[in-house]
């Protein structure tokens, strides 16, 4: 196929860039976790954790989650509920029950070793095409891109491409651009210096180019533009939906949580009771009915909410108001939901939303009202 967006890759001393590329990832990469070794498991946990989240966040979680589940078994074996507990405060957490599921399968189809080809790493659930490159080239050695958000960004302003990142379809353009410039004796290192250099150097704004290795073969530097790239259109359609949520507590100091149905967003996850508002009337008033009507609770919440969260996800908005309340300690006993002591709150999986939710009833003396 052909690719006229990528005439400036045609200019380039590649075997030059290269070196310069990976001459600077050996000095200054980053000491993480993930790069101890080159086990094909921990190189997916840490690709699917850093999706949709930061390093400085990921470590810890890296971390720990591969001290409770260190191998591809041990994964595979563990109880969906301790799993989301490990996961709890990452988000996007149809990621970890996809790599469960997969690593199920690994563990069942594969004998418990991660596949080495496309196509079979491919059909696993929730790898998709950056996330199999990374495992084939970072793990394996296999020359395959991985291409992400911040690799497009990064060849974007080198090869001063143009297409709109926004769009699937660009994607492509970019696989194509690294499959003619990948080092075909160290694809691991390559990919990683590539994201590294996303991450220190080519910054989404004030890119750091007086300091690139690579600034002498970079176009955007050259022609002053690489402010301008990448090219990314805005997303349309985000949706804000309004909440309301009760932290509903018994004389005996109990609190009433439920979990979230078994399928769509949040699936299984536990939260404190709560509702979409109609936007007609007042919100107190809506969730004292939603509560009677669904649980045949009597509450007294206060008049006002003592905390007002927000939630962005991907193409969602949440604004929750949170109210505290009282009821008596007899609920109709209803399958997913609970009354839980204080200190067992915390040991459940919640969304982010409402693990921020109980941190605010905790400041605001959740014990003393
Ligand atoms: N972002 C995505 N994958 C990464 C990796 N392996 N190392 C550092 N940052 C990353």
């Amino acid at each position: 196929m052909n690719f006229p967006s990528l005439d400036h890759i045609e200019k380039t001393d590649i075997t030059q860039f290269q070196q310069d590329l990976l001459n600077w990832y050996k000095e200054e990469k980053r000491d993480l976790p993930w790069r101890y070794d080159q086990d094909p498991y921990k190189v997916w946990v840490s690709e699917i954790m850093l999706q949709q989240t930061r390093v400085d966040t990921v470590i810890p979680y890296f971390e720990r989650f591969i001290e409770q589940f260190p191998t591809i078994e041990a994964l595979a074996e563990a109880e969906e509920e301790k799993v989301l507990k490990a996961w709890e405060g990452l988000g996007y957490y149809s990621r970890v029950r996809n790599l469960q599921a997969a690593v199920k399968e690994v563990h069942e189809q594969y004998g418990g070793k991660v596949p080495d080809t496309k196509e079979a790493i491919s059909s696993l659930k929730g790898i998709g095409p950056y996330t199999s490159g990374a495992i084939l080239s970072i793990a394996y050695g296999v020359p395959e891109p991985a291409v992400d958000g911040n690799v497009m960004r990064v060849l974007s302003r080198i090869f001063s491409i143009w297409d709109d990142i926004a769009k699937a379809s660009t994607r492509k353009v970019f696989e194509e651009a690294v499959r003619r410039i990948i080092s075909k004796e160290d694809p691991s290192s390559f990919n990683q210096a590539l994201m590294e250099l996303g991450a220190l150097i080519c910054t989404p704004t004030s890119p750091a180019c007086l300091l690139c290795p690579v600034r002498d073969h970079c176009h955007a530097f050259h022609e002053g533009t690489a402010d301008e790239l990448p090219i990314k259109t805005k997303k349309k359609n985000m949706r804000h939906v309004h909440l309301a949520a009760a932290v509903l507590q018994t004389e005996g100091g109990e609190v009433l949580i439920q979990k979230r149905p078994e399928s769509g967003l949040l699936a299984n996850l536990w939260e404190f009771p709560n509702t979409e508002l109609s936007g007609h009337g007042h919100p107190k008033v809506e969730l004292e009915l939603f509560l009677e009507r669904e649980y045949g609770i009597e509450s007294t919440l206060d008049k006002e909410p003592f905390a007002k969260i927000q939630h962005v996800f991907s193409h969602l908005t949440w604004d929750i108001d949170v109210y505290k309340g009282t009821m008596a300690s007899s609920v109709p006993a209803r399958e997913r939901s609970r009354l839980v002591s204080s200190e067992e709150v915390e040991q459940y999986a919640f969304s982010v939303s409402h693990q921020k939710i109980w941190k605010q009833a905790k400041k605001n003396g959740w014990n003393h009202s």
